[in-house]
């Protein structure tokens, strides 16, 4: 069978691009560990508020210097609803819902996720300048969504122990 020459540097191009992106998909999969976080972490909805963990949400700053910020997203608020954290440390969110989907997004940063019932969502990010950040529910979760905020203090100089709540 006879191919033309252009069409078969087109074969061969198109054929090369599918290689190309494989190879990358198996390179930050399985080079760069870079996968959509799934399943890792499950949580019954109905036992959230009574949770060891997420019945009493809050920041906790370790003895090494990172914090953990635990957050309860539900209709129509986050608990706690003030977080205070220390400025250039790794700040690692830990959220869950016990009703809908809700979105977690702290304005002007990278920090943002969903928040789905039955899983916990967690990032880590560290931010690098001291404010006041807004905090929304960027997943539409009922009559009450427009009004669901919360308020990210980032601040310099905090001690370790428990700060924030509500
Ligand atoms: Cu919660 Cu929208």
């Amino acid at each position: 069978m006879h191919v033309d020459l252009y069409e078969k540097i087109w074969m061969w191009a198109a054929a090369a691009i599918i290689v190309v992106f494989l190879a990358s998909i198996g390179f930050t999969t399985f080079g760069r560990a870079i996968q959509p976080p799934s399943h890792v972490e499950m949580i019954d909805p109905d036992s959230v508020r009574g949770d060891r963990e997420f019945g009493s949400p809050g920041v906790t700053i370790h003895e090494d210097g990172s914090v953990t910020v635990v957050v309860q997203a539900f209709m129509y608020a986050f608990l706690p609803n003030e977080i205070r954290v220390p400025r250039g440390r790794p700040v690692t969110f830990r959220l869950t819902s016990p009703d809908v989907i809700h979105g977690f997004q702290i304005v002007q940063t990278n920090g943002n996720t969903m928040v789905v019932p039955g899983y916990v969502s967690q990032f880590t990010t560290t931010f690098s300048q001291a404010g006041d950040y807004l905090i929304v529910c960027n997943e539409y979760c009922g009559l009450g969504h427009h009004v669901m905020h919360a308020r990210l203090i980032v601040e310099d100089g905090v001690t370790a122990g428990r700060g924030g709540g509500r």
